[in-house]
């Protein structure tokens, strides 16, 4: 029997696809009388929900372990108890180690048996400790609910999930599987309900969205370029996202509907990890930074106010200095909004991992990383200056940080802030742009309404 009073308090690491998953167990979870709440405190079963993408997120969990460890005690000494849950991509790269390591750890299961939570708590509640890292023939997808958890008016939807690309440096492949693509009904059938609940922004999150190819009910295959144009139909959805999308896989179809939708956003995020011929085949990226070039500019050449964000590894083993200021060069011609980079950091498992002679010091990749960092800020700043004095439609989410103060983002992203009434969040109001900053924007709100 249901008890309505238990608390779930789950934290999130890594990527989009992470945030979908941890949601979509609080729907699950909330079927078998599980309240999710916003706080540790109290909670009776609490979920960490990992990320195993680079060293320190794995570090980040063993230490949030610990932390845990002492709130269950506490509990248990007072005749209590809590479910302590390691989801995610390290479990499903630990498994086994995380029970070892960590006694007081309930369940351990990976990305793609979530939807038997239900089962799993059962098990647990029985004092059997659970691990489930297998990977289902039947797609968790076909086991979810109806119902949908979301916050604010931007919504998450995983269309796509897994990878069969196999970078050299990169855990994904084998935390999350193989390249699944849902059916296009599916997604479309969920669109509809999340529209329903309040969503005007949609993400489509794949860990290769734009190799999707999912069965439509006429049993033809589509590409995300299809997908794109049908959901662009739903009433009451204003804009639409996808993420992350591979170069090689940005076919024509989809550039074209880059021009075509005017509800796809103008922005993109396109990894490309390195400036470096030499580099991206030592990553098996499998195309050159010509190809990724040709790319943005086809994108430019269909929507011309798109612009874009993108990942670069730094210090990858063998990376010259040569191959560096090939990354930088590459960046330099792009120019970015905004733009995420990493230090390499070799993942147990990966064939990049084995390349131990070629690695790049620890200080010099750092150093590196300063210098592309400095470049960046430097872009985004440039790209933020071009917005002071536009109008654009913000999309408000949430209260800002000041009395009085509520944000939402642009159709590129950026947080802007402006005075206004709470009444604002969850609408996309006319915003003129007063003053661009590193990482923000403040502007007036144009449109005279009601709402202000
Ligand atoms: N599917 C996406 C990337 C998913 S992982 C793509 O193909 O681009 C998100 C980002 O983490 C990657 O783009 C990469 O820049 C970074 N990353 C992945 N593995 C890494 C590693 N071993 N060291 C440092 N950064 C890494
Ligand atoms: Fe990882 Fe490469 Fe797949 Fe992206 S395309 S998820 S970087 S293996
Ligand atoms: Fe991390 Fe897994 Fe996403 S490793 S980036 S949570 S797919």
């Amino acid at each position: 029997m249901a008890n309505a009073s238990k608390k779930l308090f789950i934290k999130t690491w890594g990527c989009q696809m992470n945030v979908y998953d941890s949601n979509r167990m609080s729907d699950i979870l909330s079927a078998l009388g599980y309240k999710t709440v916003d706080t540790p405190e109290g909670a009776d079963m609490m979920i960490l929900n990992t990320c195993h993408i680079r060293e320190k997120a794995t570090d980040k969990v063993f230490s949030e372990l610990g932390r845990l460890r002492v709130h269950k005690e506490e509990k248990i000494a007072k005749g209590g108890n809590m479910v302590i849950a390691v989801a995610g991509c390290v479990a499903q790269a630990e498994g086994e180690f995380i029970l070892e390591r960590a006694p007081y750890v309930d369940m351990v299961f990976g990305p793609q048996t979530y939807h038997e939570l239900p089962e799993m708590v059962i098990k647990a509640s029985n004092n059997e400790r659970v691990i489930n890292t297998e990977f289902p023939i039947i797609s968790k997808f076909d086991h979810l609910p109806d119902q949908h958890t979301i916050e604010g008016s931007a919504a998450y939807l995983s269309i796509q999930e897994g990878c069969d690309k196999f970078c050299t440096f990169c855990v994904v492949p084998y935390t999350r599987g193989g390249e699944y693509s849902r059916t296009a009904q599916e997604i479309i059938d969920e669109a509809h309900r999340l529209v329903d609940q309040g969503a005007k922004e949609i993400m489509l999150l794949g860990q290769n969205v734009n190799a999707f190819h999912g069965v439509a009910s006429d049993g033809s295959i589509w590409g995300l370029a299809e997908l794109i144009r049908n959901i662009s139909e739903i009433n009451g959805l204003e804009r639409i996202r996808y993420s992350t999308s591979h170069p090689r896989d940005m076919d024509d179809d989809l550039i074209d509907v880059h021009g075509e939708v005017q509800k796809l956003m103008p922005f993109l995020h396109l990894p490309v990890q390195s400036g470096s011929d030499k580099i991206l085949e030592a990553m098996n990226r499998k195309h050159k930074a010509e190809k990724y070039l040709d790319v943005i500019a086809k994108l430019r050449k269909a929507r011309s106010d798109i612009a874009f964000s993108s990942d670069y590894i730094i210090g990858f083993p063998g990376e010259t200095e040569q191959d560096f200021e090939d990354s930088l060069n590459l960046a330099r011609k792009v120019g970015y909004a905004s733009c995420y980079s990493f230090k390499y950091s070799a993942r147990p498992g990966t064939p990049a991992a084995n390349l131990q002679a070629a690695l790049v010091p620890d200080h010099i990749a750092s150093e590196r990383l300063k210098r592309f960092q400095a470049l960046i800020n430097e872009q985004q700043a440039a790209f933020n200056k071009t917005c002071e004095g536009k109008t654009m439609p913000i999309l408000f989410d949430r209260k800002g940080k000041k009395q009085g103060q509520v944000c939402g983002r642009s159709p590129y992203s950026q947080s802007v802030y402006v005075t206004g009434n709470d009444r604002l969040i969850g609408n996309i109001i006319d915003v003129k742009i007063t003053e661009a900053f590193d990482n923000s924007l403040t502007g007036d709100v144009v449109t005279q309404d009601d709402l202000l």
